[in-house]
């Protein structure tokens, strides 16, 4: 595995960041069981993965109570665990949700909870709240870092806007700033490179792109897109679909590089990410231990120029998707 510095944070990551949406089964059809989530974990540190990703949302709080029981086992010294607030835990309570500092005071202590955790290493807001002024969420989340509840601060999918705005208040009022952008990106989604990522590489924070596999789109022939239990049930996926623009050959240029390489096309999606400057950790969302032991393998893929070039040429516009 390679490591590298999260952002301006200090703290050392595996390129490869593990997804824990998948781990659970409250939420998501395509959900896995606590042994299998387990097991994926386990071999995800063997194979030198200290970095996870996690939501209080993600199959409403098993993924954070999978993933500190696992954890448990090991040195806290050892794994970067990073969660997320700000979406709907309980649809029936009208105070459930956002980025007030009574929801994220009530959501941190509920996460440190389920992760069995003092502290949780990046604190990440899910979206940006319409309904309260960052002001009020940045002095709450510098709060939460001064007691000492959260190492680090990040955001995730929102306009580079309110990103850059949400820096500058931090800046003025001489607050923790966002050291993350945790943002939807992949060979079939590129839109980030207009504003954010430039943003991000200038503002020195660290990158870690959500769905970077398209979630599975990337990884099979697109024809077998519903080949798994994810593929035919992930309501997103069907809603935002990957084949829009050039997305089919783009799908079929991963598949062609695959074979020229001799790897997977999952590998070939994960390696392009990896070869980009911007990218810090690829967050990879897994349904098997033969997943993980892909995504850890890609670290060692290289592309050529021409790779890139031939991957990245029938890109076309499209419509923002992970945020509105
Ligand atoms: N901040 C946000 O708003 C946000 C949004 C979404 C996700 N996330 C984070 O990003 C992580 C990843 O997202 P994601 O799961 O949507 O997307 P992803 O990583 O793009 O796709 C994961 C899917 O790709 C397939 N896959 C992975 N490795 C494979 C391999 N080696 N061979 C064949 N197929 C493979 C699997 O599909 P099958 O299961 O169909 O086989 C897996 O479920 C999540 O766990 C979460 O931590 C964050």
């Amino acid at each position: 595995m390679e490591y590298t510095t999260l952002g301006r944070t200090g703290m050392t990551v595996s390129r490869v960041c593990l997804g824990c949406m998948s781990f659970g089964t409250s939420r998501y059809d395509w959900g896995l069981s606590e042994a299998e989530s387990q097991e994926i974990i386990e071999r995800a540190i063997d194979l030198g993965i200290n970095f996870f990703d996690t939501a209080n949302i993600y199959n409403y709080g098993e993924s954070e109570r999978i993933l500190g029981d696992t954890l448990a086992g090991y040195d806290r010294s050892w794994p970067v665990v990073a969660t997320k607030v700000y979406m709907e835990m309980d649809e029936s309570n009208p105070s459930s949700g956002g980025l007030s500092r009574r929801a994220i005071e009530y959501e941190l202590s509920r996460s440190l909870d389920r992760l069995g955790m003092d502290t949780v290493d990046l604190y990440q807001i899910h979206r940006w709240d319409y309904d309260t002024p960052i002001e009020e969420t940045l002095d709450a989340l510098d709060d939460a870092v001064h007691r000492g509840d959260v190492h680090a601060i990040g955001a995730s999918s929102m306009w580079a806007y309110q990103l850059s705005k949400a820096l500058h208040t931090s800046d003025r009022r001489g607050l923790k700033r966002f050291a993350t952008m945790q943002n939807h990106y992949s060979l079939a989604y590129r839109e980030e490179e207009r504003e954010m990522l430039p943003l991000c590489a200038e503002e020195g924070l660290g990158v870690l792109p959500w769905s970077p596999l398209a979630k599975g789109f990337l990884t099979r022939p697109h024809d077998d897109l519903r080949a798994t239990r994810r593929g035919r049930s992930d309501t997103i996926l069907h809603r935002r679909p990957y084949d829009e623009g050039a997305g089919i050959e783009i799908n079929e240029r991963v598949q062609e590089l695959a074979a020229d390489h001799g790897v997977s096309m999952a590998q070939v999606a994960l390696a392009w990410q990896l070869h980009k400057d911007w990218v810090t950790a690829p967050i990879v969302g897994v349904t098997s231990v033969e997943h993980v032991e892909e995504a850890a393998a890609a670290v060692d893929l290289n592309l050529s120029r021409a790779d890139i070039e031939y991957l990245e040429a029938p890109y076309e516009p499209l419509p923002v998707k992970g945020h509105h």
